[in-house]
Parts: C-alpha cells; structure tokens; sequence
C-alpha cells in the first residue's frame, strides 16, 4: 500500500498544523481561504484555524493558551469547565464566555470571514442584529472597529461589556467586585441602582456594567440550577473578573491593540447610521420563530425596565398567527432589513448572511432560499453558500448557510 496522506497534510504546507479541533469541512474550508489570501506573517499574526505557521506559534493560539481556563474555571460545575475548556480555541476564548447568549456566533468563524474578506485597519464592521456582539469583539481582537446593534436593551448591555472587558484597568475591576454581598444587597433591589446606569460619561459606569451582567446571568442561572441567587452571584462575578483578567493579562504579554465599538440598541429597519459608510456587514437574524429572544430574555429585559410591549413588536420573528402569517410578516421585515443593510453598506462591499431553517416549524419553507431571492430583488450580488453543520440539534435543525452577497449600489 501506498502511504496515505491526510487531507490536512495535503491541503498545506507540512511546516503548517491547524489548531485542535479543527475538523468539520467548512473549517477546513475557510483555514484553506485563509491560507491562500494571508501572507505568512498575517497568519501568525490573526488567522483563526491555524496552530503553527512555518514551524511559529499563531497568536490566536498562544492567547487562548495563555488565558488559564483551568483557573478560570476551578470553582465551576464539571459541566460549565468541559464546555469552556473544550472550546478554548474556538468558542470559549477572550471575553466570548462571559454571558452564554442563545444563538450567538461561533467566534472563530468570524474571525476566519473577517480574514478572507481581507478586513483592513481603519475600516468599520457592522452587526446590526447583533445578540452578544460576537462581531465587535472579534473585530476590536484583529484592531479593527465596529458597530454592533440590536433591538434589545439587554443585548446592548451584553454588548458593552464583552467589548469593554477587553481593554480595562483589571485592578479598578477587582476593588469594584471586592464585595459582593454588598452589591447583591444592591441588585436585588427592584430597580437598577443609579450607579448601574447612570452617569453615562462615568467610566466607572462600565465596570459596574460587568458586575450588573453577572448578576442577570446568575438570575437564569439560578432558574436552570435551582440554586439560590444567593448562593451563586459571588461565584459568578468571581469568574467574570478571572476571565477577564487573565484575558488581560494574555493580552498584554502579546502586545494586542484592541479596536474600538460603538454598542447602540436599535432596530435594523431604522438603523441610525450614515448611507455608504460600512465596510463589512456579518448578521444573523433570528431564524424565523426558532428562537423567542424576548421569552429568553424576559427576566433581565424586566429588571432593566425595557418596554416589553414595544419589543414584541419590533423583533423579528415574534409577530403573526399560525406559519403562514408569521412566515409573511417575518419576509416583509427582512426584506425591508436588506433594503436597509444595502443603505448604509459601501458600494462593493461584502455582506455576510449566517442563516439555519428549523424544516418542521416553517414546514419545509428554506429561509436562506428566500433571503437569496429577496437579496436579488435588492441587486445584491449572491456569491456563496457555505454550508455549517450544526452539531447537537441534528432533529430540528442540521445545518446553517453562510451567505455571501457583494452590495452593489
Ligand atoms: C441570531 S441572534 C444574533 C446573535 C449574534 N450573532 C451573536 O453572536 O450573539 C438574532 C438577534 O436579532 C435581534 N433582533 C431581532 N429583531 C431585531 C430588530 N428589529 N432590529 C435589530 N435586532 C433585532 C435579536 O434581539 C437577536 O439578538
């Protein structure tokens, strides 16, 4: 017998390993795109699925190492650890941990398309149905800048900290969540303390920011646990303040320079941004009715005093009775959401649609099919369909589309 080589093996240079883990299609995929667009120090320097380059250590990989997981985690459940130490390269890294929000990106993805679109220095990248900002931290990881919106207050909040949290003074930080009681003693209280949320000049309203996402996160924490809030807030704030620290501490040690983002709540049909001044858009909508991101949200949403009525109105995906209407109205709003994407996009620019269809509550209506056609109506250029497989919902929903359009105006 011949000797065999893998796939891995003949796809790169032998001096080249890819980081663990990295073996679905797609991800070889796009580490093959990354490998042909980036020059050798490119993909030392930010490449999302390569380990060794020429026989040196990726950045990317030497920072997630460096960020002491283990640690991190020492007071976590066995659950919560395996998670995050399974995805230390690929979904539990920098400040991604901090608030497990449903639905959101896979963010070593995002760093791979920021890749291959070739994202430069001085350009602007754009979520503006953003969740937990998944893009403006990878984004501001690479130095680049970004806008992230959504229509959802708690969102912003989510948004402010993950990006906040990766540039910061760690010691400011630490005195802040020093006491815990005390702070509980505060939150608990029905409303935000002032302090919570106003000053906005404040910028020691942002730290408190962190400790306000902690203790909304052990709130449903709480409920899926059975376990007091009591009992679980200073665990919690504890691993926010480790996470970023040793994020920071990594950070540091290699020299990143972090971008900047502007976090805003707002809704897609009405985004206040400027005609042609985007670089890149990455968006996921919500799929339809698969997910309720208000139900979820509920609790936090109420405790920060967001008007739930108006939200029921204004999120995609909440309005209309029985399929067919909810599917009508849900067309409507992400058609008028591409008229809007295609504003305030440059000319020529890449717009990135991620996408999955749950087939058995839309019976068999394939939204991404839908939102290449309504894209075409926009005269937006459809280039690709990258398909992801979507691992452990393999009953309600096997994959994801990657949609790549060019805007032309
Ligand atoms: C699939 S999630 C996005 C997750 C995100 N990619 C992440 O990494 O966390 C879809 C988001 O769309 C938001 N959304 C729904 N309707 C919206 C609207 N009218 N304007 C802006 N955002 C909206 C939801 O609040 C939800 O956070």
């Amino acid at each position: 017998m011949k000797f065999h080589k893998t796939l891995v093996e003949r796809l790169f240079n032998k001096n080249y390993q890819l980081i663990d883990g990295t073996d679905e299609i797609f991800e070889l995929d796009l580490a093959l795109w990354e490998y042909k667009v980036l020059s050798k120090k490119e993909l030392i320097d930010r490449s999302a699925y390569f380990k060794i380059v020429d026989g040196i250590e990726t950045m990317h990989y030497k920072i997630c190492n460096l960020q002491n997981l283990e640690e991190v985690h020492k007071k976590s459940s066995f659950r919560t650890k395996n998670f995050f130490l399974n995805g230390k390269y690929s979904t539990g890294y920098a400040t991604h941990g901090l608030f497990p929000y449903r639905g959101k990106f896979h963010p070593q993805l995002i760093r791979a398309l920021l890749n291959i679109l070739e994202i430069k220095q001085g350009q602007t990248v754009l979520d503006p149905m953003a969740g937990s900002s998944t893009l403006a931290v990878e984004a501001n990881l690479l130095g680049i800048d970004a806008i992230s919106i959504d229509i959802s207050p708690f969102c912003e909040l989510i948004g402010q900290v993950k990006t906040f949290a990766l540039d910061l003074d760690i010691k400011t930080l630490e005195k802040i969540g020093a006491n815990s009681n005390k702070l509980l003693e505060k939150l608990k209280k029905d409303i935000v303390p002032q302090y919570f949320i106003n000053n906005k000049d404040d910028k020691k309203k942002r730290y408190y920011e962190i400790v306000l996402l902690a203790y909304l996160d052990t709130v449903g924490f709480s409920e899926r646990s059975e376990s007091s809030v009591e009992k679980l807030f200073s665990r919690v704030l504890e691993r926010y303040i480790a996470t970023i620290k040793y994020f920071q501490i990594a950070r540091q040690k290699v020299g990143l320079k972090i971008g900047n983002s502007e976090i805003l709540q707002g809704n897609i049909l009405d985004l206040p941004i400027k005609d042609s001044s985007v670089d890149i858009i990455i968006t996921s909508p919500p799929y339809s009715f698969a997910i309720d991101y208000l139900k979820n949200d509920k609790p936090q949403l109420e405790y920060l005093g967001a008007n739930i009525d108006k939200l029921h109105q204004e999120m995609i995906g909440l309005q209309g009775r029985g399929v067919e209407d909810k599917l009508d109205i849900y067309f409507n709003k992400m058609n008028q959401a591409l008229a809007e994407m295609k504003r305030v996009a440059k000319n020529e620019s890449p717009i990135i649609i991620i996408i999955g269809t749950n087939d058995i509550q839309t019976k068999g209506v394939r939204l991404e099919k839908k939102i290449i056609e309504l894209s075409r109506q926009h005269g937006l250029k459809f280039e690709l369909n990258l398909k992801k497989p979507i691992l452990g919902l393999q009953n309600t929903m096997k994959e994801e589309s990657i949609l790549f359009f060019t805007n032309q105006k």
